[in-house]
C-alpha cells in the first residue's frame, strides 16, 4: 500500500443523524455508515491522519490513525466538522444528514391522543457541506456524496456547484446491491468540468479504494 497520503489531514463524516422528538423517538434514515468507514480505513492505510465524525452506528474502526468523534444530531455533526475543518486538507462528506429537525424536543414521552392527528413542526438543519464550501481555502479539497432518485446527474451537478465541492460521488439507488445497508455499492464520480467516471458494482472497500485513487489523481493535478 502506498503511503502517498502521509501527513495529510482528512476529515470524514459518515452515517445517519438522529433528530430527537422526545426521549424515546427520533427522525432518522437508513444510512449505516459503511461507505464512510471504508473510506476512513483506506485513507488511514495510505498514511493519512483521519478524523471520522460518525453518526449513530454499530460499526467499529481498526486503524490507530483514525480519531473518531461520535455524534447524534446534525447540529452536533455540524459543530464537530466546523471545528476540525481549518486543520483539514481534504474533507469527504459521506454522512446522510437529516435536512430537518423537530422545532421542539419534549422531555416527556408524547402521549397518544385517540383519533387525533399529531403534527410535528420541522425546521431546517444547517448544511455542513455548503458551510465548509464557503470556508474552503485554495489548498483544501471538498468531496460530497449524492443519493438521488430522479435526474441523478443533473441534481448531483447542481449540488456540487451550490456547495462548492471539488467533486461529487453519485450513489445509485436503482441498482440492486447499491446504497444503504449493503456491503456493495455502485458509484459515478462527477467533476466540475462535467467529466464523469463510472464504476462497476463492487464491495464498499473497493469503492473506497476507487474514490481515494480519484482523490489522489485530483490532488496531483492541482
Ligand atoms: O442532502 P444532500 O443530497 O444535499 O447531500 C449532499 C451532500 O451534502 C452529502 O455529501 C452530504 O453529506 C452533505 N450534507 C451535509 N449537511 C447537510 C446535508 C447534506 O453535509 N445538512
Amino acid at each position: 500500500m502506498s503511503n502517498s497520503l502521509l501527513h495529510k489531514k482528512i476529515l470524514i463524516t459518515a452515517g445517519p443523524t438522529y433528530e430527537r422528538i422526545d426521549p424515546v423517538r427520533f427522525i432518522g434514515n437508513f444510512s449505516t455508515g459503511k461507505m464512510g468507514f471504508a473510506i476512513a480505513e483506506e485513507c488511514a492505510a495510505r498514511g493519512a491522519e483521519v478524523t471520522l465524525i460518525a453518526g449513530v452506528t454499530s460499526l467499529s474502526i481498526s486503524h490507530p490513525n483514525i480519531r473518531r468523534i461520535d455524534v447524534e444530531s446534525a447540529i452536533e455533526m455540524y459543530n464537530a466538522a466546523i471545528q476540525a475543518f481549518s486543520e483539514t486538507d481534504i474533507a469527504i462528506l459521506s454522512a446522510a444528514v437529516a435536512d430537518y429537525r423537530p422545532l421542539q424536543f419534549t422531555d416527556e414521552k408524547i402521549k397518544r391522543n385517540e383519533g387525533e392527528n399529531l403534527t410535528i413542526t420541522l425546521i431546517p438543519n444547517p448544511d455542513i457541506a455548503a458551510t465548509l464550501g464557503q470556508m474552503k481555502k485554495p489548498h483544501q479539497t471538498l468531496v460530497g456524496f449524492a443519493l438521488e432518485t430522479n435526474n441523478e446527474e443533473e441534481n448531483a451537478l447542481k449540488k456540487m456547484k451550490k456547495k462548492n465541492l471539488d467533486f461529487i460521488v453519485l450513489n445509485s439507488l436503482k441498482d440492486s446491491g447499491a446504497g444503504f445497508g449493503h456491503d456493495t455499492n455502485k458509484v459515478s464520480i462527477l467533476f466540475a468540468n462535467s467529466e464523469k467516471k463510472s464504476f462497476e458494482l463492487k464491495s464498499k472497500k473497493e469503492v473506497a479504494r476507487d474514490i481515494v485513487n480519484v482523490l489522489m489523481d485530483n490532488m496531483l493535478m492541482c
